[in-house]
């Protein structure tokens, strides 16, 4: 079995606010606790095999963060992913009611490459947060040019990450890009999981081309764990449990299963916000479900409207 298929995403372990579904007490916020806690996730992560970390100047803290320890590390082996086109503005204040800006101008990637490239050599991939048509990124011609040009310079790989109910056309569109009658996009981050399964409709063609798949939000940001907020998910959730019962393993295990199973993806992000859960998360690697158990689990797909209009009702709290 393939134990190398788990990234860790440092979006949890970034900023004190973040998607909570089970609207836990978060302890009184310590910057310098949040950090080492935050470190001791990677450290865990690392311990456990894990050699690729995604990160985003968006998440507050963690792109530092991860900077600061990878260089501790001094293992070419680690790879990291970061992307451009989200400010972090919070300023760690846990009352904060905006969070991140979007900015896909060509001034903000040429500003935001002069951090990120401090990541360099483990820097394998730099990709636009959250592509979407409405910010016009996909077709503007000089930030597609100088996405090429950091590509080449750097010999490193230009990705996308998708969300939202189109992202199937998103893909269809950065995967028609070309410069200099090449690719532009290698990399290609999308939400995929139990409930949100859009992406098996392009899944063949984007491996035909050699691309990347890495899937993120593969628990639905935790909506995958039973929670009465969610009473409409009871009998997919009678069904995860006994899974879970089966193979010895939490709930996060089988969701993530399914999707590593059901898209043998290049990688999976764990979302782990402490070393707990990344060690739960990491159970992925323990078994396998069977065909007739991934077919009752795609039963529960829903429509990608619905799945994401019910994504912009979560509050980070
Ligand atoms: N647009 C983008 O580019 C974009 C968007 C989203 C994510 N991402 C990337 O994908 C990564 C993963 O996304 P995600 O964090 O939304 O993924 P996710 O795996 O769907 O959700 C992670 C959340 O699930 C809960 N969880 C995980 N393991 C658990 C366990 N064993 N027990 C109980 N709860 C558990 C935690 O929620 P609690 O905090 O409630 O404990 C955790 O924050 C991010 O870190 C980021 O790198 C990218």
């Amino acid at each position: 079995m393939n134990t190398l298929q788990l990234g860790l995403g440092t979006a949890a372990i970034g900023r004190p606010l973040y998607i909570n579904i089970q609207n836990k007490e978060r302890e009184p916020f310590d910057l310098e606790n949040f950090k080492s806690k935050g470190i001791a996730v990677l450290e865990i992560a690392y311990k456990k095999g894990i050699r690729y970390y995604d990160t985003a100047p968006g998440y507050g803290l963690a792109e530092q963060l991860l900077l600061d320890w990878v260089k501790t590390k001094n293992d070419p082996m680690i790879e990291v992913a970061t992307k451009w086109g989200y400010v972090y503005t919070a300023n760690f204040d846990p009352s904060a009611t905006i969070h991140e800006v979007k900015d896909h101008s060509l001034e903000q990637l040429i500003k935001q490459w002069e951090v990120s490239k401090e990541l360099l050599p483990n820097l394998t991939t730099l990709q636009i947060h959250s592509a979407t048509f409405d910010t016009g990124v996909l077709e503007n011609e000089a930030v597609l040019q100088k996405l090429a040009q950091i590509k080449s310079d750097y010999d490193i790989r230009i990705g996308i990450t998708t969300s939202g109910d189109n992202q199937v056309d998103v893909l269809k569109k950065a995967m028609e890009i070309n410069i200099d009658n090449q690719p532009l996009f290698d990399v290609f981050q999308v939400t995929y999981n139990i409930l949100e399964q859009s992406l098996s409709s392009i899944l063949d063609i984007l491996k035909e081309k050699g691309s990347r798949i890495i899937i993120k939000e593969g628990l639905a940001n935790g909506r995958l764990l039973p929670n009465t907020n969610f009473p409409h998910y009871q009998k997919m959730y009678g069904l995860l449990e006994q899974l879970a019962t089966k193979y010895r393993v939490g709930i996060d295990a089988v969701a993530l299963r399914f999707c590593m199973q059901t898209t043998e993806p290049f990688m999976i992000l764990s979302g782990a916000g402490d070393t707990h859960q990344l060690q739960e998360n990491w159970k992925v690697n323990d078994f396998k479900l069977s065909d007739e158990e991934l077919k009752q689990l795609q039963f529960f797909g829903v429509k990608s409207t619905d799945y994401w209009s019910e994504r912009k009702q979560l509050e980070w709290n």
